[in-house]
């Protein structure tokens, strides 16, 4: 999402139009006395408590978006509790921030090195090798060529590298399974579904029970520490409002197909066990990510939503993106939403062994103020630019295979947005050891990435290897009892 003033006026009136007929239906509707309370039935009560909510949002409304709409998108009414979520999250995203970011994208790279090397070894060595696993990326081999991934799911929390690297999710909790793919309540959600596991107390490891499609009704609020883990089913997010990450921290989404995500008026939803509140309409992305940190999204298929496919902003930081499985879609990942929202600097994001495939237009991602390493991702079909920013971002490309389109407008990798050349040439945005076919060429600027001279430098295994570390990328078929 970008701010835009005309959207934050479309959202306001949007919202409107959702509380208006709330209020004028409801409340005259059920005899609504205020010193019946207590004998009216729980149904009542309940409707009773939603218009106290009702009223109190229409009042505080106008006043919260006149405020501040952009620190607040969605939410309709700012209160303590958003509050309280929204301070915790910006300190906490200062404590996520990696000073020495070299340190992070050396890791990652010297990993590829040594699974590529211990593919050879195991072959030859030890003669034990039981194929087929193909898992040749490091986040991969950590867990894809065990045959009980299936009892062993809480593995994969330790495989995630780069900025997100500490994400752990659920890893701490209990299991909790998805039976029911229904989304109707929005305020008490039924047992079973999503969007009652997302809300639970305390870290969680979410499966589930079989193949499903979920059309959320409204987006999907989750809180802290959980993951969604699609492995072994069929989990289809189709035609629905999008996933958000507010003000949370330590989520994995992992192994499921987001397509065809669609705008929602909002309304009240839960957001957790003690809260609910007023949302005003989201956006329409595959995944929102607000305020959030330690985030890892890992083979997930995504296309055709209406916003972005993931948005990273308001000083998100701490995330990986890997092994997921682009396609038709216009803006790909859009990371910091505003040329005026310098908090942003605090974001760090790995992009990762990604295929960036058919039908994408642009923004893979576009980044503002932020660090960036796109790292071994196969960039097979682009119509305007891959990657892309504005307010001196920096971006460390290394290893990545670039296929250009055929127009020879768009053969460039590159694209810098509302900033002159004068401005833009100290930008650091370098190009290592990436793959350029079909006349792609990556325009550099800047150094080489700021404290980088100080340290051994690690390359990247070279984009030759793109297509083969991200041969399997998106949401994978495992089957209980095989490797994956
Ligand atoms: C980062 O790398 C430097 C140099 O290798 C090392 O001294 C430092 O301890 C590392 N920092 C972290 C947080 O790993
Ligand atoms: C595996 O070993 C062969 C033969 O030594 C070598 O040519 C090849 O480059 C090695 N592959 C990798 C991925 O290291
Ligand atoms: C998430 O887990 C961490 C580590 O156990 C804990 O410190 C934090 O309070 C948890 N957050 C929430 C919102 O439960």
């Amino acid at each position: 999402m970008e701010f835009k003033t005309k959207r934050i006026f479309v959202s306001f009136l949007s919202s409107f139009m959702v509380v208006l007929p709330l209020y004028l239906n409801k409340p005259f509707e059920t005899n609504f006395k205020p010193f019946s309370i207590k004998f009216a039935s729980i149904e009542d009560q309940i409707i009773i408590e939603v218009t106290m909510k009702v009223l109190k949002t229409i009042l505080l409304l106008g006043l919260v978006v006149a405020i501040s709409p952009i620190a607040k998108a969605n939410i309709g009414v700012f209160d303590e509790v958003w509050q309280n979520r929204a301070e915790k999250a910006k300190k906490a995203a200062q404590i996520a921030y990696e000073p020495n970011p070299e340190n992070v994208t050396n890791n990652l790279n010297s990993q590829t090195h040594k699974v590529l090397e211990g593919y050879n070894n195991t072959r030859r060595g030890l003669g034990k090798y039981r194929g087929p696993c193909l898992a040749t990326n490091p986040i991969d081999r950590c867990w894809r060529c065990d045959p009980n991934w299936a009892r062993n799911r809480k593995k994969l929390a330790e495989c995630v590298l780069g900025f997100g690297r500490k994400t752990t999710g659920g890893k701490a909790g209990r299991f909790y399974v998805v039976t029911d793919p229904s989304d109707n309540d929005m305020v008490n959600p039924k047992p079973g579904t999503l969007r009652h596991a997302v809300i639970q107390k305390g870290p969680l490891w979410i499966t589930f029970a079989h193949d499903m499609v979920i059309r959320l009704n409204q987006e999907l609020i989750m809180t802290s520490n959980k993951t969604i883990d699609g492995r072994g089913a069929d989990v289809h997010f189709f035609n629905g409002a999008q996933i958000t990450l507010q003000f949370i921290q330590n989520v994995i989404i992992h192994g499921i197909h987001i397509r065809g995500s669609v705008p929602a008026n909002g309304g009240m939803i839960r957001d957790s066990v003690d809260h609910y509140g007023f949302r005003t309409r989201s956006d329409g992305d595959g995944i929102s990510i607000f305020g959030s940190h330690n985030i890892w999204i890992d083979h997930v298929s995504m296309s055709k939503c209406s916003d972005g496919l993931i948005d990273v902003i308001q000083a998100s930081t701490a995330i990986t993106i890997s092994n997921c499985h682009f396609t038709y879609h216009n803006d790909v990942l859009l990371f910091g939403g505003s040329d005026s929202y310098s908090d942003d600097k605090v974001m760090q994001v790995t992009v990762a062994f990604n295929h960036f495939g058919k039908g994408l237009v642009q923004r893979m991602p576009r980044v503002r103020w932020g660090f960036v390493h796109v790292v071994n991702n196969d960039y097979t079909h682009w119509l305007m630019y891959a990657i892309g920013g504005s307010k001196n971002p920096t971006i460390l490309s290394q290893g990545n295979r670039f296929i250009a389109p055929d127009i020879n407008a768009c053969k460039e990798v590159t694209k810098r947005d509302y900033a002159p050349k004068s401005e833009w040439k100290s930008w650091n945005w370098r190009s290592d050891n990436d793959l350029m076919m079909n006349g792609a060429f990556f325009v550099q600027s800047g150094g080489p990435i700021a404290s980088i001279n100080s340290y051994n430098v690690v390359k990247a295994k070279p984009g030759t290897y793109a297509s083969r570390l991200t041969r399997l990328s998106g949401a994978l078929n495992c089957i209980e009892g095989k490797p994956c």
